[in-house]
């Protein structure tokens, strides 16, 4: 009777995401931004989505030393599907640029030591209007997993919005039930809150690994700004929802593609890391400049972002047009006072690199009386008190990034 009781009171949680994955913020590569649903494989051989192009990318995260840095998924996005299901129900990928299917290519992407992840719509079409899941949930999310698909995102295009929360609830219970661990990648408020709807970021966490807020990221830098607008005005209403095994996700690094300057590159990287967002790049890494690989691949920002503590950063305070962002971090001293970073941006418009006098105290990182204060990318270092001016000088659209230790028995 008492197991009975028990199993009662178990089956509601067990429809809970419980997976185990996404303990730090998720990192890989997915194609969207940089190659979006480019079909034409005549005119663009080598930018068209087909296995080709994923297998070129398989290779360079794995011998570029993005994986070594923790970027370990390679992510398919929209326009991979064959507009037909096969004659038994089931996704199938375009035949023509797919010609050995997508096992075959979760194959050769696991066989580099990589993870696999794909994209589906939770509604009766994909956004480009390739098939969505709607009526095929169980179907699809048992395809993903004899694919062997460590990864997926689920878009919500073509859906009834009041419908949106429980269908990927459903699609959850369909994954977790194909005992295969998939990260779940969830968008469901990228379409409630523009629409003025406040998403349940409860259910959210309960639900999904990560899940897309806000509009997409395009390739400008006033699109990036406006995505830190939007997460900044809502950070108290969401920032605590992110944490080990489910964050909120400002979309994907652009960097190293034509709308950023280096400086502008360095200022999302820096930022993405304070905000624990996922690391998901969407570039051509064929052809990527060094100086922005090096930016992707600088250990220091990527441990900022994958720190254990899982703290999503916030705005605390905008001097002079300057956005000061900050995130605690580990190491804590023996009195617990935790290390911080923290990301000055510039949204000044007078062209020259402007000089900020700051003091810790003004950030609140007084827990230990003394810090040593290191500039990330100038790879310099202090040792100051909390009350100890410093100078930041802030490059126009750019960022400086420090990290603030406790010196231990100070
Ligand atoms: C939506 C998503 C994008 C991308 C496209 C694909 O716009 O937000 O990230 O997946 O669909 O069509």
């Amino acid at each position: 009777m008492l197991w009975l009781l028990l199993c009662a009171v178990y089956i509601p949680l067990g429809q809970t995401l419980d997976n185990g994955l996404a303990l730090t913020p998720p990192m890989g590569w997915m194609h969207w931004q940089r190659f979006r649903c480019l079909v034409d494989c005549d005119a663009y051989p080598d930018e068209c989505i087909n296995e080709k192009l994923f297998r070129s990318m398989a290779d360079h995260l794995a011998a570029d030393g993005y994986l070594e840095a923790g970027y370990e998924y390679l992510i398919i996005d929209d326009c991979w599907a064959s507009k037909e299901r096969d004659d038994q129900g089931r996704l199938q990928p375009n035949a023509t640029r797919f010609p050995n299917g997508i096992k075959a290519l979760a194959d050769y992407v696991h066989s580099k030591g990589l993870k696999f992840g794909i994209y589906g719509d939770y509604g009766t079409k994909t956004c480009a209007g390739y098939p969505g899941s709607h009526g095929h949930l169980e179907t699809d999310a048992k395809t993903f997993a004899e694919w062997e698909v460590d990864y997926l995102k689920l878009d919500g295009c073509y859906a009834d919005i009041d419908e949106l929360q429980q269908g990927y609830i459903e699609m959850g219970r369909y994954l977790n039930q194909t005992g295969r661990p998939i990260v779940y990648s969830c968008s469901w408020p990228a379409y409630q809150e523009p629409l003025g709807i406040k998403s349940n970021y409860t259910v959210l966490q309960e639900t999904c690994n990560l899940w897309r807020n806000w509009d997409d990221i395009d390739d400008t830098w006033s699109n990036v700004t406006n995505i830190l607008k939007w997460f900044s005005d809502n950070q108290d209403r969401i920032a605590s929802f992110s944490g080990t095994s489910h964050w909120n996700d400002p979309d994907m690094l652009i960097i190293g593609n034509f709308g950023l300057s280096y400086e502008q590159s360095k200022a999302q990287m820096a930022i993405w890391a304070i905000m624990a967002a996922p690391l998901i790049m969407s570039v051509d890494l064929r052809t990527i400049e060094p100086k922005f690989r090096d930016i992707l691949l600088n250990k220091e920002i990527i441990s900022i972002n994958q720190d254990p503590l899982g703290v999503q950063g916030r705005l605390v305070s905008t001097v002079k047009k300057i956005d000061i962002w900050t995130k605690p971090i580990l190491p804590k001293d023996e009195s617990g006072a935790t290390s911080a970073a923290i990301g000055f941006l510039s949204n000044r418009v007078d062209g020259y690199p402007y000089r900020l006098n700051i003091t810790l105290s003004d950030l609140n990182i007084t827990a230990a009386s003394q810090y040593t204060v290191k500039d990330i990318f100038e790879n310099t270092t202090i040792t100051i008190s909390p009350s100890d001016e410093i100078i930041v000088r802030v490059k126009p659209t750019g960022v400086v990034l420090l990290i603030a230790t406790p010196v231990s028995g100070k």
